[in-house]
């Protein structure tokens, strides 16, 4: 019988499971040695052949085997040509935008994740000299009114942070597309294995790698991944420009999370679906929000964009700001802290912790009021996380 060569082992194509996906995408065995884990390549510079010759690698600011090896995986669970790894979500961020022209209209949505307004409004509009119109995009149509002549992305996030709004990306980016506009899903919440934007016709998608992809809150990183090659080479020119890469150690983390992802989000969504049903029962309540809850508007365009529901829920707890503070700090379970899509459930209030960088009025106008609460639902038994909620809002 003639032995197979480790190299062999190919990546297992987009027919298969999310599940097996998750684990063999990027065909990340190593073909010299075997080692079914990439080893993590902490060179910066690789020996050329000869004088003109250089090797695949040539400076790890603009390539490294253990990073390709995060960028081919992620590239393949989404669908696209080409995965970049940045140092953060909003380097990956950053890097999209760099994708602009100065005098670029950019189209995002009203609500959404506050570092991300904060990066477009108050750096990118003064320094890039970049415009911006925040809309609901949950109604299509207020995307086409704020177009200009001048557009050149159309930004979407679904579902959003904090307030789990679920946007129409087939209708959007269709709409982007038919005046060659470029549009961008930051797919966070959802993850390939809920939601592929590339594949409801979306050019780039991009991930906090910090969040579910990691998954254990111990490393920081973001990624964009591009349909078109010819994009992919874009914004890897870009990003050897301006230097903001995922360092190898990071890249093998986010990588090694990433074996795990499906297996968690099963985990996640199921614990989140039963946590927003008891709270949509409880007194103290005044409002759940979540897309798995058939009152949500959402629900129906989740169920057809989404194959879970995500494993964030929020609510507004009756009272104000010291309801707030009295909850989260009767919780056992649930640590008060920023950050979400990791293996430990945590809980914060959006106005005073995610949100915090945007101006008060702006929050409100973005619906996030003192009295909302954000859960990052873990992977705890469901029994546990309910009880500790049922004891911190009954006690
Ligand atoms: C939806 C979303 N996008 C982007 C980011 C930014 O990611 P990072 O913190 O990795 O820079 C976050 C961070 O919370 C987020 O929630």
């Amino acid at each position: 019988m003639s032995a197979r060569p480790p190299s062999d082992r190919s990546a297992p194509g987009s027919k298969a499971t999310l599940a097996t996906r998750c684990i063999h995408a990027g065909a990340t065995t190593d073909a010299v040695s075997g080692a079914v884990m990439p080893p993590i390549v902490t060179s910066t510079t690789f020996a050329w052949e000869a004088f003109g010759e250089p090797r695949e690698h040539i400076y790890t600011r603009s390539s490294n085997p253990t990073r390709d090896a995060l960028e081919r995986c992620v590239a393949e669970l989404e669908g696209g040509a080409r995965g970049l790894a940045f140092a953060s979500g909003q380097a990956a961020t950053a890097g999209v935008l760099d994708l602009l022209d100065a005098g670029s209209h950019v189209i995002a949505p009203l609500n959404f994740y506050g570092g991300t307004r904060r990066l477009f409004d108050h750096v990118r509009r003064r320094t890039a000299d970049l415009d911006f119109s925040f809309v609901d995009m949950c109604e299509p149509g207020n995307v086409e009114a704020a177009l200009r002549p001048e557009t050149r992305l159309v930004w979407i996030e679904t579902p959003t942070n904090p307030l789990l709004h679920i946007v129409d990306i087939g209708a959007i980016t269709a709409l982007a597309r038919s005046r060659s506009i470029l549009s961008c899903v930051d797919n966070t919440f959802a993850t390939p294995c809920l939601q592929q934007p590339l594949l409801l016709g979306a050019d780039l998608v991009m991930h906090s790698a910090t969040k579910y992809l990691g998954g254990h809150s111990d490393v920081l990183g973001g990624i964009v991944v591009a349909a078109d090659p010819d994009l992919g080479r874009q914004l890897h020119l870009l990003r050897s420009a301006s230097g903001g890469v995922l360092g190898p150690f990071d890249a093998y983390l986010v990588l090694r999370g990433i074996k795990t992802l499906a297996l968690r989000m099963e985990r996640h969504c199921a614990n989140a679906l039963a946590i927003a049903r008891y709270l949509e029962g409880h007194a103290r309540v005044a409002r759940v929000y979540y897309p798995g809850l058939p009152g949500h508007p959402g629900h129906a365009l989740a169920k057809r964009q989404m194959s879970a529901f995500g494993g964030v829920v929020c609510f507004e707890i009756r009272g104000d700001s010291a309801a707030v503070g009295e909850f989260l700090n009767r919780l056992h379970l649930f640590a008060i802290a920023e950050s979400l899509g990791a293996v430990e459930s945590l809980a914060g209030q959006p106005a005073t912790m995610s949100h915090s960088s945007v101006p008060t009025a702006e929050r409100r106008a973005m619906g996030i009021a003192d009295n909302l609460i954000r859960l990052s639902v873990g992977i705890e038994g469901e029994a546990d996380l309910l009880a500790d909620i049922s004891q911190a809002l009954d006690s």
